[in-house]
């Protein structure tokens, strides 16, 4: 039996009441994500139950219960407190997979402070970005990651304490910086938890769009709803599941369900801290007899490129259901999963703005492989027309995915950009920003983005970011970023570039500026391509036209592109 049941009967009386009576919260009672995912699940009687099974990349592994967990959380939780900081502040997490991202996560809720993940490949220009914006004072970080913080502590004011987790005392630490050790820390039994409401901001996520900076996408405490039976009805989450999500919290999967959904619902979580290999992850599903999985289709893909036979050398029984998220998820993956694994995996969507599932394949629910499935109960959605923005009712008509606004994980606003946050709606409609179609049994059908950003590897990169990066590089004088096709990734990003007087195209200089992007933004950013042009094709006005150039790369059609250089938009 699945917890969700019948899709078709569960729709017909599901409200978000449901989840609030099975978390015993009731309008207006305080609610704060940390107490719910560590205090709760202990005074349910599972103390003594594990909450994390952590994997490092050496082999090495650690368990924590989840009454080690609530102390640890608590620990985290006074050390701010006693630091200075206060309910409301930003307190970025820029860490690797290790148990203290997750502790900390849950600690910083717990005192009240809002929770500001970043991917810890990033270089320091994406988090100078990003800490700017946010007005963050304190940054928890690894000895690893700290040049990066180093670099740009000078342009951070209002950066206030640099805290280090595996200082070891071999190098000083400089101004600001503080090193804290959770080996060594006092566990805290008691901890006066920030009384946090529904509304209060708990998690920040930052994004990219098209045009602009990367804007955070502000999450509150309430959002605890929506991610607690999405975990349960879509993961199916069960009390003796061995669950595994793959995605790091610097992204918001990491967040809604490999921190929140799993421990609101009192589940063992296993967390491997390694890049991708088919065999270890395969070792590791394994050794931990790994029941359910969240993962993404560019791991599944390059899982299938490794072959059936790696697979087969496994005893991997003990999975029971799998999920994917993140990007389109490809018929053959669908097949290829369930002659690898016996069973399919079952795609959802949704967004870090959505901050939990809106639209996915249910266990119970007939897989149509290709499809991302139907919407959440208690989610209202949509295909809208492209321009008018109204319902499409004809079924197969491409549109863009609308969702009625007022779950509980739906974002408040963009940090210091509620302008933007307002162009999302149009009429009455949140507008996610891509393109599908609706078949008659009411399946979605994903076609594509309805903007220039570019998704590799599940992850979202902006042409923007990467084209002002490298407008900062000596040689380049002008630039276009666009997604390229991709077997395994997806996209992978491309820049065509126009060198400035002086300076000629060369492998040298590819490499050159492949590296100054990787080092400033992450290596997702990195151009895989560079084609050098004399010249890239504008509109009338001289804004670069991004469409061409991307339309070349898919080998689609440009169409007229008169419209295209009046377009301005
Ligand atoms: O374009 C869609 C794609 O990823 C975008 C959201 O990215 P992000 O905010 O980083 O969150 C990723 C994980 C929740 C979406 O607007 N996307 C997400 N899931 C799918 C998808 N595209 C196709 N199929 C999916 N299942």
């Amino acid at each position: 039996m699945t917890n969700l049941g019948v899709y078709e009967e569960k729709i017909k009386d599901f409200s978000w009441e449901i989840s609030e009576r099975e978390l015993g919260y009731k309008q207006g009672d305080n609610i704060n994500i940390g107490e719910y995912c560590t205090d709760r699940i202990c005074r349910m009687g599972k103390k003594d139950k594990l909450a994390l099974i952590w994997e490092g990349h050496g082999g090495d592994i650690k368990k924590y219960t989840f009454d080690d967990m609530r102390m640890l959380t608590n620990s985290i939780a006074r050390f701010f407190k006693e630091l200075g900081l206060k309910g409301g502040d930003r307190i970025c997490l820029f860490m690797d997979k290790i148990p203290e991202l997750y502790f900390g996560f849950l600690g910083i809720l717990k005192m009240g402070g809002i929770a500001q993940p970043l991917f810890s490949a990033f270089g320091s220009e994406s988090l100078l970005t990003r800490l700017e914006d946010a007005g963050t004072r304190a940054v928890m970080t690894q000895k690893r990651h700290l040049p990066k913080v180093r670099n740009i502590v000078k342009d951070l004011p209002g950066l206030e304490f640099i805290i280090v987790v595996d200082d070891d005392a071999s190098k000083p630490l400089r101004e600001k910086e503080i090193s804290f050790s959770m080996e060594n820390i006092e566990k805290i039994d008691q901890f006066d938890i920030f009384p946090s409401k529904a509304e209060t901001p708990s998690v920040l996520h930052y994004t990219s769009g098209t045009t602009g900076k990367p804007k955070g996408a502000q999450h509150v405490h309430y959002s605890l709803i929506s991610q607690y039976i999405t975990a349960k009805y879509v993961l199916d989450l069960k009390d003796d599941d061995i669950y595994w999500c793959t995605a790091d919290p610097g992204w918001v999967t990491g967040t809604s369900y490999g921190i929140i959904g799993p421990w609101a619902n009192g589940i063992t979580q296993c967390v491997l801290d390694s890049g991708f290999k088919a065999e270890s992850w395969y070792k590791f599903a394994e050794k931990h007899k790994v029941t359910v999985w969240y993962s993404a289709p560019t791991a599944i893909r390059a899982l299938m490129k490794e072959g059936i036979d790696v697979v087969k050398k496994h005893d991997l029984s003990s999975l029971r259901h799998l999920c994917s998220v993140g990007e389109p998820l490809n018929a053959e993956a669908v097949i290829w999963s369930e002659e690898a694994f016996g069973r399919p995996f079952h795609d959802t969507y949704w967004q870090t703005e959505t901050g939990s599932i809106v639209i996915s394949n249910y266990p119970d629910m007939k897989v149509k492989p290709g499809s991302m499935g139907k919407p959440f109960p208690g989610i209202e959605a949509t295909v809208v027309d492209l321009n008018t923005h109204l319902p499409i009712e004809r079924t197969g008509t491409v549109g863009l995915i609308a969702l009625k606004p007022g779950w509980p994980a739906m974002f408040r606003t963009y940090w210091n950009n509620e302008e933007i946050y307002k162009s999302k709606f149009k009429n009455g409609w949140y507008i996610c920003g891509d393109r599908a179609s609706i078949d008659e049994d009411g399946y979605y059908w994903f076609v594509g983005r309805d903007d220039d950003v570019i998704n590799t590897g599940g992850h979202l990169v902006g042409p923007f970011e990467i084209e002002s990066a490298l407008l900062e590089h000596e040689a380049v004088a002008e630039s276009a970023v666009v997604g390229k096709p991709d077997p395994v990734n997806m996209e992978v990003v491309k820049a065509f570039i126009a060198l400035k007087p002086g300076f000629t195209a060369s492998k040298d200089m590819n490499l050159n500026i492949m590296n100054f992007v990787r080092k400033r933004l992450s290596p997702l950013a990195m151009p895989q391509e560079i084609e050098f042009v004399d010249s890239l094709p504008k509109t009338r006005s001289g804004k670069i036209m991004r469409r061409v150039l991307r339309a070349k790369e898919w080998g689609e059609e440009i169409g007229d592109t008169s419209t295209l250089e009046n377009d301005e938009g």
